[in-house]
């Protein structure tokens, strides 16, 4: 069995621990991993899901220590204290699935540089795009082509907000506290309305399309606070919606322009019809010309999906090597981190 560790168990912790734990007809390695431990800030908070008293604790030192975890999940997002826990997890031989996009767009360099000297996985899927698949096809995939441009629609929160005030004419503010209330806007709506969370996302992608490491202070943030309902109608006549783009592309000068803006679609492109809560990332490379990735941006079960494909992809290579390492009795035989960024 390969063991994990789950640090945060939020609306993408408590989705990851449902998939894991009805592993029924999806892909036969879920049944190879074992929860070893739950991080939470709080044992008393009541839970989704009803997990053993014994496997949950407050003391998220000890899981990225415990000698028996293979994999450290951080699911509790923030700055601090998940990326100094997963560097330590990294110091003591962890891989790392992380959906934590704001910890690597800003310290990616650090991590990736500790888990390559400590010859670990750091996989981060969920961190970009929710459920929808791009940091493995980015890597793969459509890394074969010379990426020109990435031009994505990856914050749920403000592309909900922006259809809304499309479909019904409404104001900014007045959408914004409605979203709030059904629960599809944060009561904190800053990094998702002032393009901070689509900032983080796209200096991600960014450096993986373009094979250098996009510092995340570089990436130019205009949120959708200043749209009014007039700005919208205008852009309707003119046969347009307004959308926020996270756009990355090589520019003439050889260089690469990163950016979140709202944007003027014109109404018969791909990413104009891509509304609510969904994401769409275009990419456009050469010699494959243009792919779009659509799907469900952000929520527990979407996200989830993406963060148990990263322990799967995790636990096949260590099962590639344990069984090479069978066949040529090399105990010596390392892992080498491939699949991370
Ligand atoms: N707040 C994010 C969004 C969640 O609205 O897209 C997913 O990263």
């Amino acid at each position: 069995m390969v063991k994990i560790g789950i640090l945060g168990l939020g609306t993408v912790g408590t989705g990851t621990v449902q998939i894991l734990r009805d592993p029924v007809g999806r892909h036969h390695l879920l049944q190879s991993i074992e929860i070893q431990r739950v991080g939470v800030k709080s044992i008393d908070k009541p839970r989704a899901v009803d997990l053993p008293s014994e496997l949950v604790t407050t003391d998220l030192d000890s899981i990225v220590s415990d000698p028996d975890i293979d994999i450290i999940v951080e699911l509790m997002g923030g700055i601090e204290p998940a990326r100094s826990l997963m560097l330590k997890a990294i110091a003591h031989g962890k891989h790392i699935v992380t959906a934590n996009k704001a910890v690597i767009a800003k310290f990616g360099d650090e991590i990736f540089t500790a888990a390559n000297q400590a010859g670990v996985y750091v996989m981060l899927e969920a961190a970009v795009g929710g459920g929808i698949p791009v940091i493995q096809p980015l890597k793969q995939s459509l890394g074969v082509n010379r990426i020109q441009r990435i031009t994505g629609i990856i914050n749920g929160t403000t592309n909900y907000i922006l259809t809304r005030m499309t479909v019904e004419g409404g104001e900014f503010a007045d959408i914004l506290a409605d979203a709030q209330k059904l629960g599809y806007a944060e009561a904190d709506p800053t990094a998702d309305v002032d393009g901070l969370d689509a900032g983080d996302k796209i200096a991600i992608l960014a450096s993986l399309a373009f094979g250098g490491r996009i510092k995340r202070d570089d990436v130019y943030c205009e949120g959708i606070r200043k749209i009014s309902a007039t700005d919208i109608a205008y852009a309707d006549k003119l046969n347009f919606v307004i959308k926020l783009l996270a756009i990355a592309e090589r520019v003439e000068s050889g260089g690469v322009s990163v950016r979140v803006h709202p944007t003027f679609v014109p109404k018969d492109r791909p990413l104009a019809t891509v509304n609510g809560v969904y994401n769409a990332i275009l990419v456009e490379g050469e010699p494959l010309g243009q792919v779009m990735l659509f799907g469900p941006g952000a929520g527990a079960g979407a996200t989830a999906s993406a963060v148990v494909s990263d322990i799967l992809a995790i636990v096949g290579v260590m099962q590639t090597n344990s069984s090479h390492e069978d066949a040529v009795n090399s105990p010596n035989t390392s892992l080498h981190p491939l699949l991370s960024c």
